[in-house]
């Protein structure tokens, strides 16, 4: 990566889903250590960029480019994104019976382990840090050993991607709706979190449509998605103005 290049550059990015076009030129950079916040309507598309950049297979790139710390990110396997630093939160984490927690988040550790240089984690030392991370985030300690997300509630499904956050620390984090569903304490965890990782360089993407989060992460740059495209880019004063007025407004601004 150049001095000059972007963490991450995603340049007129357009993805089919099933039959249907759903993004259609996005275009977006974020420099190491950013935190920049997405917000759209629902249906706008924000879900389809994380996934997306993430390497879903659903989702088909009918043109554009995304690079990742100066690599081609569209090119390398969802494995590889994530061994590169790449972390996207789902909006709704999906159960994955039979599988334990614990081995899940060790194994996604030790990938991204091994490709920073560092030497794996045995059962042992990887618990250790676990339970100090879930205790933080306010994660029953039990919900490590059980398979992942299984029986887990709304809640508990949203700390779980935070403690996989929390142990990951990767050089960017796309969070889809991470307070959607979240007591107040679950909240505060994810700003807490944020703020910690920040403080360590990780740079973010935030999907939410509440500004009582934006207000607290303090956002370097707020985009608004509107239809597959970026059709506004701000501040907090925009994110302001979105709670405010709602998307209908920023659709429609000669009417305004
Ligand atoms: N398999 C599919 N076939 C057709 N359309 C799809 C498919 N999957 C997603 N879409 C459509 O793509 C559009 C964008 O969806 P996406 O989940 O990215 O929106 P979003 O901005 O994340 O919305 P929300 O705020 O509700 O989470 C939606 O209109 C959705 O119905
Ligand atoms: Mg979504």
């Amino acid at each position: 990566m150049t001095s000059t290049e972007s963490l991450l550059q995603v340049r007129e990015l357009c993805v089919d889903v099933g039959e249907r076009r759903v993004l259609e030129s996005v275009s977006l950079d974020v420099p190491a250590g950013a935190l920049v916040v997405l917000m759209g309507a629902n249906g706008s598309g924000k879900s389809t960029l994380g996934l997306t950049l993430a390497g879903h297979p659903r989702y088909r790139v009918a043109g554009g480019q995304a690079r990742f710390d100066g690599k081609d990110l569209l090119a390398l396997s969802a494995e590889e994104r994530a061994r590169a630093g790449l972390f996207v939160s789902f909006q709704a984490p999906p159960e994955i019976p039979g599988v334990k927690n614990n081995l899940f988040i060790r194994t996604a550790l030790n990938a991204v382990r091994q490709s920073r240089g560092e030497s794996p984690l045995d059962a042992f030392d990887f618990l250790e840090g676990a339970r100090e991370a879930a205790a933080r985030l306010g994660l029953p300690e039990a919900m490590l050993a059980r398979p992942v997300n299984d029986g887990f509630s709304g809640g508990e499904r949203k700390r779980n991607e935070l403690l996989q956050l929390a142990l990951l620390e990767p050089r960017l984090a796309l969070l889809d709706e991470i307070d959607s569903g979240m007591d107040v304490d679950g909240v505060r965890a994810v700003v807490k979190l944020v703020q910690g990782l920040r403080e360590k360089g990780t740079a973010f993407v935030v999907v939410s449509h509440y500004l009582q989060l934006i207000e607290l992460l303090g956002p370097d740059q707020v985009l608004r998605l509107d239809r597959g495209t970026i059709a506004e880019t701000g501040g907090l004063a925009l994110a302001r103005e979105i709670a405010r007025s709602g998307f209908v407004r920023a659709a429609e601004p000669e009417e305004a």
